[in-house]
C-alpha cells in the first residue's frame, strides 16, 4: 500500500493535533469528494480534525481530486491504496494512520449527514460512550426515499443482527459511526478486514461496548453509483455466521443448508398446488408391479431442484457461479447429484427401517421420523460433498 500523506509528519504541533479523524472510504467518488470535504469542514468547524480519504486507486481518479484538495487544505490526507481492495480494509487502513481521539467513518457519497458529527463527539467525550452510531431508525432519523424492498432487506438484516448477534442497536447496518481511540486500539486486532460490515465487526465482537445512536436522515446519492451489489446479502450472512460461530463451521455450509430449507418449502408448496390442481398421474403400464407415479410428486421435486440449483449458484457459491450456456450442463450435473442424494436418503431410510433402529423406544411413527431425518442429513452431507467437489469447486484458502 502506498499512502500520500498531505501533512508532512514533522509539521503537526500539539495545537494542530486532531481531535476527530474522519475516515471516508472511496471508490469512484470524484464528484462527491470535494462536496464532502467542504461539508465536513463546515460541520466540524472549530473542532480540530483531519479527513482521511481511503481510496482504492479509483479508475475515475478520486485520489487525484483528493490530493489536489489536500494541497490547500491541511486537514485532508489521502491514501491511494493499491492492494487489499475492499470497504472494510480501506476503513481499517484509514483508522491505522488516524491521529484523532475519535475515529469516525462516513460514506463519501453525501448520503450521511455530517452535521451530527459534533453530537457524536459529545456522546463519546461527555457521556462516556465507546461507539456512536449514525442511525436511520431511531426517533429523528430516516431512510430518505428508500424503496419498500430495500427497507425490507435492511429490516431483515437488522433483525438477524439483533437475534443472532444480540446487538442492541436499531441500525447495525449503518456505515456511519464513530469510535473512541481506546475502543479502536482494544478491538481492531480482532476485526475481519474482509467484507463491508465494519460497524458490526466492532459491536458484534465486543459485547462490553457502550453503544449510543445518533439520528440522521439518509440522503439520496446524486453523483456516482452504489458499489454494493446483490452479493452483499450473502456477504452479510457469512459475516454474521462467522461472528457467531467463529471458524468452527464453514459458513458456506450454513448458506447451503439455508437454501436446502427454502427448497423444502418450495417443494411442499408446489406439491400442494399440484395436488389441488389435480395434476394427472403417470401410469407405468405395469399396474400390478409398480404404482403409478404421482405427477404432483415429479413436478414438485423438479421445481425444487431447479430452485435450489439457482439459489446455490447465485448465492451460496457466488464466487464459483456458472453463467450463460454453462448453466445447462451444470444444471444437468446438479440434477444427477440430487438424484444420487435422494437415493441415499431412501436407501438409509429403508435400511434403518429394516434394522428397526430405536423402534422399541420411539414407537412406529417416532422411529420413522428419526430414520427419515437421519437419511436426510446423510443425503445432505453427500450432496454437499458432491456439489463442492465436482460442481462448484472451491479454491483452498
Ligand atoms: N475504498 C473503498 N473500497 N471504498 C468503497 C468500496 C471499496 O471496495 N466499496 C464502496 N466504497 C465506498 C463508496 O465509495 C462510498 O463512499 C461508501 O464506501 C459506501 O458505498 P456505497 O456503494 O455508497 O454503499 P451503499 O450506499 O449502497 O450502502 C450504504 O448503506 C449500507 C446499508 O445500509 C453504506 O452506508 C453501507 O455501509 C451500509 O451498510
Ligand atoms: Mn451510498
Amino acid at each position: 500500500m502506498t499512502s500520500t500523506d498531505a501533512t508532512p509528519s514533522d509539521q503537526p504541533s500539539a495545537a494542530t493535533e486532531p481531535v476527530v479523524s474522519v475516515i471516508t472510504p472511496t471508490f469512484n467518488e470524484r464528484d462527491n469528494v470535494p462536496l464532502l470535504i467542504a461539508d465536513l469542514n463546515r460541520a466540524l468547524g472549530d473542532i480540530p480534525h483531519e479527513i482521511i480519504v481511503a481510496d482504492d486507486d479509483s479508475p475515475d481518479g478520486t485520489w487525484e481530486v483528493a490530493e489536489e484538495l489536500a494541497r490547500t487544505d491541511p486537514n485532508v490526507r489521502v491514501m491511494r491504496r493499491f492492494h487489499d481492495h475492499g470497504l472494510s480494509a480501506a476503513v481499517l487502513d484509514g483508522m491505522s494512520v488516524a491521529r484523532g481521539q475519535y475515529l469516525a467513518v462516513i460514506d463519501a457519497d453525501l448520503q450521511h449527514d455530517p452535521s451530527i458529527l459534533p453530537d457524536m463527539v459529545d456522546r463519546l467525550r461527555d457521556d462516556g460512550a465507546d461507539v456512536a452510531v449514525g442511525s436511520r431508525s431511531v426517533e429523528g432519523g430516516g431512510y430518505g426515499d428508500w424503496s419498500a424492498s430495500r427497507r425490507f432487506v435492511s429490516w431483515v438484516a437488522t433483525f438477524i443482527a439483533r437475534v443472532i448477534l444480540r446487538v442492541h442497536v436499531t441500525d447495525p447496518m449503518s456505515g456511519y459511526f464513530m469510535v473512541s481511540r481506546s475502543t479502536y486500539e482494544r478491538d481492531a486486532g480482532r476485526i475481519n478486514p474482509r467484507g463491508f460490515k465494519i460497524l458490526l465487526e466492532f459491536i458484534g465482537r465486543d459485547r462490553s461496548l457502550n453503544v449510543v445512536e445518533v439520528p440522521f436522515e439518509f440522503r439520496n446519492r446524486i453523483h456516482g453509483e452504489t458499489k454494493l451489489n446483490r452479493s452483499i446479502i450473502r456477504s452479510y450472512l457469512l459475516a454474521v455466521a462467522e461472528l457467531r460461530l467463529g471458524r468452527q463451521v464453514d459458513p458456506a455450509f450454513l448458506l447451503y443448508v439455508l437454501v436446502g430449507i427454502v427448497g423444502l418449502a418450495v417443494n411442499s408448496v408446489v406439491f400442494a398446488i399440484a395436488e389441488a390442481a389435480g395434476v394427472p398421474q403417470f401410469n407405468t403400464g405395469l399396474n400390478e408391479a409398480i404404482d403409478p407415479i404421482y405427477g404432483s410428486f415429479l413436478l414438485s421435486v423438479t421445481v425444487s431442484i431447479l430452485v435450489v440449483f439457482v439459489l446455490n449458484n447465485e448465492f451460496t457459491f457466488w464466487e464459483q457461479r456458472y453463467t450463460g450456456w454453462k448453466l445447462v450442463p451444470s444444471f444437468v450435473v446438479f440434477f444427477g447429484m440430487s438424484i444420487i442424494g435422494t437415493l441415499v436418503h431412501v436407501g438409509v431410510f429403508t435400511y434403518l427401517q429394516n434394522i428397526g433402529l430405536l423402534l422399541s423406544v420411539l414407537g412406529e411413527s417416532g422411529a420413522r421420523t428419526l430414520h427419515n431425518l437421519i437419511g436426510a442429513l446423510i443425503a445432505l452431507i453427500v450432496n454437499w460433498y458432491l456439489n463442492t467437489t465436482y460442481l462448484w469447486r472451491r479454491r483452498l484458502s
